[in-house]
This record gives C-alpha cells, sequence and structure tokens, in this order.
C-alpha cells in the first residue's frame, strides 16, 4: 500500500499542484494553511525540514519569514515545481532516506502538513526525524481531525467532496487520536500540546497540529 501512496501523489503532481496554488481546497484557505503557520511562528530558530513538502507552498511561506528551509518529498514531479519556483533547498527521497538525506542534530523544527500518510512510513518518519532535530527540536504535524475519524487503518482518498479537483484516488492510513498517541509513545516523543483549528462558523475543527519534542 505505501507503493500505491507514492505511486499516486506522482501521477497526481500536476493537479495537486493546481489546487494548491489556485486555493481549490477550501478547508486549506479557510483555516489550516494559517492554523501551521500561527504554529510555526511560535517555534524558535533558523533551521526547518518540511517533510512531504509538496510543491513547495509551505518552505515558500517560511523563506518569507526568514528561515532556512529544506524540503523532502517522493515525487520527482512535485520536488521538480518546487524547485523550479523558489529558492528553497529541495529533496527527492522517502521518509526511509531521512538519515541518508540531512545530517544528525541540523534542525530546529521538523514540519509535516497533512504528509504523514502511511502506516509504516509515518513510523518511520517519527523515528529519523528525532536524530535531524536539535536537543530543543519541535516537530510540528498537521493532520484531518481525528475525532472525525473512528477506525485505525487503510482508506481510499476519492476527492469526491472536491468536486473541480481531478485526482486520481490515493490511500491513506487513518488514525484516531489515541493512534497517534501510541504512535508518538512508540517513538518516544512526547506531546507537548495539540491544537485544533477551526473556523468560528464550524461546528468542528479542520484539523489537529500535534506539537511534539524529543523525550
Ligand atoms: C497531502 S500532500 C501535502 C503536501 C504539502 N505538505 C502541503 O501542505 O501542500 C502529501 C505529500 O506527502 C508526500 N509523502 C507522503 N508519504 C511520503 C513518504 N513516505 N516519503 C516522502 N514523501 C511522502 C506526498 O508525495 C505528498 O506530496
Amino acid at each position: 500500500m505505501e507503493e500505491t501512496l507514492h505511486e499516486a501523489w506522482e501521477s497526481n503532481a500536476l493537479e495537486w499542484t493546481r489546487a494548491v496554488r489556485e486555493n481549490v481546497i477550501p478547508s486549506r484557505n479557510r483555516v489550516t494553511n494559517a492554523a501551521i503557520l500561527e504554529a510555526i511562528k511560535r517555534c524558535r530558530g533558523e533551521c526547518v525540514l518540511d517533510l512531504g513538502c509538496g510543491e513547495g507552498w509551505l518552505c515558500r511561506e517560511l523563506l518569507r519569514l526568514g528561515w532556512k528551509t529544506w524540503g523532502v518529498d517522493s515525487s520527482p514531479t512535485l520536488i521538480k515545481l518546487a524547485e523550479e519556483n523558489g529558492p528553497g533547498r529541495y529533496h527527492c527521497g522517502s521518509y526511509l532516506e531521512l538519515d541518508t538525506l540531512f545530517q544528525a542534530n541540523s534542525f530546529d523544527l521538523v514540519v509535516a502538513n497533512f504528509s504523514l500518510l502511511g502506516e509504516q512510513s509515518a513510523e518511520t518518519a517519527l523515528t529519523k526525524a528525532r536524530a535531524l532535530l536539535k536537543p530543543e527540536g519541535v516537530f510540528l504535524i498537521q493532520t484531518l481531525n481525528p475525532k472525525t475519524l473512528n477506525h485505525t487503518g487503510w482508506q481510499t482518498e476519492t476527492w469526491e467532496s472536491l468536486g473541480t479537483l481531478r485526482c486520481s484516488p490515493s490511500p491513506w492510513y487513518s488514525r484516531t487520536l489515541q493512534g497517534w498517541t501510541e504512535l508518538f509513545d512508540s517513538c518516544q516523543w512526547k506531546m507537548e500540546e495539540a491544537l485544533w483549528p477551526r473556523h468560528p462558523a464550524d461546528p468542528e475543527p479542520s484539523s489537529v497540529i500535534f506539537r511534539l519534542s524529543v523525550s
């Protein structure tokens, strides 16, 4: 399933880039983009790694805020599109390769914005990111509101709720809140805080942002 996930993101790369750059996804424009930026503004440091950076919007925003940015993504097309659109540094690779792509102890912040989508690969990212962070570093993870998900397991995103988005179906591994906290415990992360970004007009939060530190 992890391989299908990589293939889906590579095959959806152009349409996903259009969606991000033309603001096609309402929850991102209304709530979650600003929420991850606000969470990052509360972090100190200069070097940030964007895990699963996609076409690079977050790196571009962080460059504007004065961070030195590195982005990594397994989709060659998304990395090419990111490189063409700004000066940040990007690497094409999977989370399995994090320890060969980057030096240990070199980041103040690692951020994963809707990009811990797999089962084993999310655990790999959490394990390998520990070594990349400086001792006081922070790992921020934004993901779908787990309180709206009632089971842990693979699902298929059909994109049907986003009528104008012509992406092909892609698998993702759904986790409940308990599923996430057990994963953090097993990878020896301490959850400092969980933020629940919500638009005032919405009954439920759109997402959760976990703020982790090395325990
Ligand atoms: C929903 S997109 C989010 C992209 C970006 N973070 C954003 O906010 O627009 C998920 C991204 O995670 C990447 N990704 C998922 N699993 C990965 C893995 N194991 N290794 C590297 N990249 C991965 C995908 O290629 C895709 O670009």
